[in-house]
């Protein structure tokens, strides 16, 4: 367990983003914005059919068309390789199944063609006229769901009997419709196949995984693919793993010898690029009457797709958020005709938490108990399903600060008794929580003569701020100013990152960073050791360090900054490279680690006109240190304003006749805007977790998604009398 660094210089200050001007001057270079010499444009052709067999693909009139180059199909490119997912390598896919694998239709919207012309614009045209017949059957797309397996997820105590003895009961099922993930930049893909090596600009979340996959489904060497992901507008999980767009753009590439550019529109983003699954869920919940929990059962089913078996791991977070002897949590899938779907902002935990924080909200209600000191009561001191202490738990204080912010001990408890203006008011509270791991990654350090340093990463920053939390890290440790660190992400051909995702990146760097940076130190130290006329010639390299960017004496009479080092030495630069140890995964951690968080909301509601808003937030997170505030603020924001759209606005919604998302657009989908959304008061709650990483940070990237519906809803209750169980909420429920 490393201790902090004495000097904290650059760590913990609200810095803007240090690509931000490249963004809002339009020369960060997105993957559509990639035009090579030569390249051409490519329209994937999707079925218009969910479950069937595809009898005839007739392309002639298309083929026809001007500008057209090719109309791929079944059989015009050598068979691609299936994927057997695992998180190792990494080699990870959702969807395992190559494209175009077979004639089967298995989900609207799967590929079954690829127009290629010279212009967008005809590569549509000629998509549109490809003529596709089908052998159509029923789909089942089916919203009511029952599992058709079942797996224990985590049992401890008798829950049952626990239960049917317990003083006080709740029994109550919760569902969440599917919701498709909407980053304004759409999936795409720029293939470049050069007769050797296949170069692949992605939108990707982790292009190293992505490398692995399109190599081995391609069958190529991994050398000999690269993937570029320089700036992403955004992915929210949709772009951690490869979809089939992207080896379709490679085939047509590899195919043709050009260069090929493949963008998805808004609708293909419903097809086949993911989505977080329609779930339904059942809490049973035992309490003394006093309010002390004795038994918990959660079970919950997820649609996945025909070949493919997601799981949402709702019950994520359901064996360490309260202290209860009894528990049983059970996981089953229902496989639907919709494409596979993916991990979605805070996966699991997120639904997980919608469910439970609802349920102790009603068991609060059913006990005539504030839900605030319900939540307190229940409070565990270690993690009773790993049966290990936590790293740092501080969710008591997060409620506590986040009822006092609010002004909760203000709250009438009785339904629709708070008014303002006419308004009534709701006031609803959620406890939260988001594991907190690090995954395996690797940096690579160059200090440089004139002071500066680059430090470089196959890793990314979908947007959320890994450029400048990197170049912070490294001037943090090096002393220098964050303008003096140069940050190279997002390419294959850098060290081996860690994936955007889990809210894991940034602990995942410190380590490798650190190590990177003490490399180079020790490179240095043998060379100025062995150089002639240098300050430290003919010492022995351990009566020296090397820390703050300076090499030291250790009896500290005599210490020089790195620049100055590498001019003695007359050499332009010297590298380092680190590798940091994930603990994602591990089956027998030694402690529970985990952020925490409390969400407090309030509602105004206007029965006469039936209008519903959300009119002050107030959360509070225990995220360990913060390395950024105004980056990590930036992200909690964005994730409530997504939990305001999970509990009253968004919802994908399938035809039963066709298996069409009926809504893939951003006019019928609608996701929360700055009108949905009130001025968000978050705050931290700062306790380091040195036990992750040496800077104590863990990650801010979801959790401030998780329990953000169920404030809402429970504040819903509190204004209205109704419980609303299934998101997202609907007026007519309220009426
Ligand atoms: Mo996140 S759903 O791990 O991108």
């Amino acid at each position: 367990m490393a201790q902090p660094q004495a000097a904290i210089t650059q760590i913990g200050q609200a810095r803007a983003r240090i690509d931000g001007p490249l963004k809002v001057t339009g020369t960060a270079r997105f993957t559509s914005d990639h035009n090579l010499p030569g390249m051409l444009y490519a329209v994937p052709v999707g079925a218009t059919i969910a479950k069937g067999r595809v009898t005839a693909i007739d392309i002639a009139r298309a083929r026809q068309m001007p500008g057209v180059r090719a109309i791929m199909k079944r059989g015009d490119f050598p068979p691609m390789s299936h994927i057997t997912p695992n998180f190792v390598e990494p080699l990870m896919a959702d969807e395992t199944r190559p494209p175009f694998d077979d004639d089967v239709i298995r989900y609207y919207g799967q590929y079954v063609a690829l127009a290629v012309a010279d212009t967008f614009e005809q590569a549509k045209a000629a998509a549109d006229a490809v003529t596709v017949s089908y052998a159509a059957e029923t789909p089942n797309v089916d919203p009511h769901l029952a599992a058709e397996n079942t797996k224990v997820v985590s049992e401890r105590g008798d829950a049952e009997k626990a239960y049917a003895g317990a003083a006080v009961t709740l029994d109550a099922q919760y569902a969440i419709a599917p919701e498709t993930h909407n980053p304004i930049e759409t999936h795409a893909t720029v293939a470049n196949w050069d007769g050797d090596e296949l170069t692949l600009y992605e939108t990707s979340q982790a292009v190293v995984n992505h490398r692995n996959v399109l190599a081995d489904m391609l069958g190529l060497p991994r050398h000999k693919v690269r993937v570029i992901a320089k700036f992403i507008g955004s992915g929210f999980g949709g772009k951690l793993w490869p979809w089939s767009q992207s080896p379709l753009a490679a085939a047509a590439s590899i195919k043709l010898g050009q260069p090929v550019k493949l963008v998805l529109s808004r609708p293909m983003m419903f097809h086949a690029v993911g989505h977080r699954p329609r779930i339904e869920q059942r809490v049973r919940l035992g309490a003394t009457r006093d309010g002390k929990l004795v038994s918990l059962q959660h079970d919950y089913v997820n649609t996945t797709s025909i070949l493919d078996d997601y799981e949402e791991n709702c019950g994520e977070a359901t064996p360490h958020m309260y202290s209860v002897p009894n528990l049983r949590v059970t996981s089953g899938l229902a496989k639907r005709n919709i494409g596979t779907p993916t991990s979605m902002r805070g996966p699991g935990a997120v639904p997980g938490l919608f469910a439970t924080e609802s349920a102790m909200d009603e068991l609060a209600v059913k006990l005539g108990m504030d839900p605030l000191q319900l939540h307190l009561l229940n409070e565990p001191r270690l993690d009773e399903g790993l049966g290990v202490p936590f790293s740092s738990r501080h969710l008591k204080e997060c409620l506590t600060l986040g009822a006092e912010k609010f002004g909760w001990s203000n709250r009438d408890p009785h339904v629709g008794a708070m008014k303002r203006d006419g308004m009534i008011l709701g006031w609803g509270m959620a406890a939260c929580s988001w594991l907190a791991a690090r995954l395996d990654c690797s940096v690579s350090v160059e200090l440089r003569q004139d002071g500066t340093a680059r430090v470089a990463s196959a890793s990314q920053d979908i947007g959320t701020g890994t450029y400048t939390v990197m170049a912070q890290m490294a001037a943090e440790m090096l002393g220098i100013a964050v303008e003096r660190v140069e940050v190279e992400i997002g390419d294959t051909k850098l060290p081996p990152g860690a994936v955007s995702g889990g809210s894991m990146l940034t602990a995942s760097l410190v380590a490798p960073t650190e190590e990177a940076i003490a490399a180079a130190g020790k490179a240095l130290i043998a060379r100025l050791v062995a150089g002639e006329n240098t300050p430290f010639s003919g010492a022995e390299p351990q009566t020296l360090a090397f820390k703050q960017g300076r090499i030291m004496a250790k009896d500290a009479q005599t210490s020089m900054p790195f620049a100055a080092a590498l001019q003695t030495l007359q050499i332009a630069s010297i590298s380092g490279q680190g590798t940091g140890q994930g603990t994602f995964g591990a089956q027998r951690p030694k402690l529970s680690s985990h952020s925490f968080g409390a969400h407090f909301v309030e509602v105004t509601w206007r029965p006469e006109i039936a209008r519903l808003r959300a009119s002050r937030v107030v959360s509070v997170f225990d995220a360990g240190r913060i390395l950024n505030p105004l980056a990590a603020r930036n992200q909690i924001e964005g994730a409530i304003v997504m939990g305001i759209g999970m509990a009253l606005l968004e919802g994908t919604e399938y035809d039963a006749a066709s298996g069409a998302p009926i809504n893939a657009n951003l006019a019928d989908y609608v996701v929360a805007t700055n009108a949905d959304v009130p001025a968000l008061d978050v705050h931290f709650v700062e306790y380091p977790d040195y036990n992750l990483n040496a800077l104590g940070a863990r990650g801010v990237g979801e959790i401030g998604l998780a329990g953000a519906a169920a404030a809402l809803t429970n504040a819903v209750y509190h204004a209205t009398g109704i419980r609303v169980r299934e998101l997202p909420l609907k007026l007519e429920d309220l009426l």
